[in-house]
């Protein structure tokens, strides 16, 4: 069987990073971006942070600063008459996860006359996609994600009533800028779900039955940063040195799943837009389940996981290993204040049978250690309710 592995994201990661970025855009041969954004990032002061140096450096740019939480096709169609009427000529996104998969969408629709869906990764979108779109730069303002070194966008398509992706490696920003001081003021409920966001990334994709050994030793070098920093971002989030662990956390978990991810993520999607629980705490709160679903199947990996997680092991056997590695991430949730059940945030028991349907739909448990049946997934439901 032939293999292909790709890395090839530039990284600038470090405080004061964005001063950088001017350089970026003239190395791009570029002169006008357009920052693509949402209302919380504006909120925060973020913008004026990223474009104070460009007046200096001789820079003009446009704002566009109306991405919902989970991006819509319409935030695309706004984004790209931003980009137009304002005369901008590449892509700057700034935020978490939404306007960095909008400014994606906005730079394909740039050169791509077709409708947003079309380029959808389910219909042979990907195909249709070359690589003549304007270069963009991802600044990210949590670490979760990790989208600024990921190929993907995730969209709800009113169309086509659900959420869906869009992947493309024409699609991968041309820089990422990984500043921690950026992430300082992100409060901690939003580091802590999106920190877990970051470790069932790399969790997942380590446990994940695809052939990429590159991506597993980066996916527990990841849990490995998580494991040392998650917990002093959330109680100390000034601490540039856990902020920064976190955006390589962060990232490191996107590059690792590409080599796919795990029956967390079939559960958690349905509870975004099923029940409208954030992303990072649906994952959250469904990992130790389907990790405890996962320990038989994937007891030698979990034994990995649970000495990344710094768990002693040695005299274990893995399954005795594998249980540890399930208690070191419910104390980790426990100790960051992520709530133990899903009724907690919102989720009801007649909520599963459609949640479940919706789970089962979702293209990520195919690479899960154990296979899913429906009936497994309205059980971790169950189980986490
Ligand atoms: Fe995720």
């Amino acid at each position: 069987m032939i293999s292909r592995f790709s890395i090839p994201t530039q990284i600038l990661l470090g405080p004061g990073a964005v001063r950088e970025i001017p350089d970026l855009v003239r190395s791009l041969g570029r002169r006008r971006p357009l920052i693509v954004t949402d209302a919380g990032v504006v909120r925060a002061g973020l913008v004026e942070r990223v474009t104070g140096p460009f007046r200096d450096a001789g820079l003009s740019w446009a704002v566009f600063d109306g991405v919902h939480p989970n991006p819509v096709e319409e935030d695309v169609a706004a984004g790209l008459m931003a980009y137009r009427d304002g005369g901008c000529d590449l892509v700057l996104a700034l935020g978490g996860g939404s306007p960095l998969d909008a400014g994606k969408g906005i730079r394909l629709k740039v050169t791509h006359p077709l409708p947003l869906e079309d380029y959808e990764a389910g219909r042979g979108g990907a195909d249709r996609i070359g690589p003549d779109v304007p270069p963009m730069i991802a600044v990210p303002t949590t670490a979760g994600t990790g989208s600024e070194v990921g190929r993907s966008a995730v969209f709800t398509f009113r169309t086509l009533g659900r959420k869906s992706l869009i992947f493309s490696p024409h699609l991968m920003p041309s820089f990422a800028v990984a500043d921690p001081e950026l992430t300082v003021g992100l409060p901690p409920y939003l580091t802590a779900a999106t920190g877990m966001d970051a470790l069932t990334h790399n969790l997942e994709s380590y446990l994940s039955t695809s052939y990429h050994p590159i991506c597993d030793a980066i996916a527990r070098g990841g849990i490995r940063l998580v494991a040392q920093h998650l917990r002093r971002a959330v109680r100390c989030g000034a601490d540039l040195d856990a902020r920064q662990g976190m955006l390589m956390a962060a990232m490191m978990g996107a590059t690792a799943f590409q080599k796919d991810l795990g029956a967390a993520h079939s559960l958690a999607h349905p509870l975004s837009t099923v029940a409208g629980v954030h992303h990072g705490l649906a994952n959250a709160v469904v990992l130790p389940h389907v990790l405890a679903f996962n320990a038989h199947a994937a007891a030698a990996k979990l034994r990995d996981v649970a000495e990344d997680l710094g768990v002693e092991v040695a005299g274990l056997s893995d399954a005795a290993a594998a249980r540890k590695a399930v208690d070191a991430v419910r104390a980790l949730n426990r100790e960051i204040g992520i709530p133990e059940r899903l009724s907690q945030v919102g989720v009801t028991g007649e909520m599963i049978p459609e949640l479940s349907r919706k789970a089962m739909e979702d293209g990520c448990h195919r690479t899960n250690p154990r296979p899913c049946t429906k009936e497994d997934m309205a059980d971790l439901y169950r189980k986490a309710l």
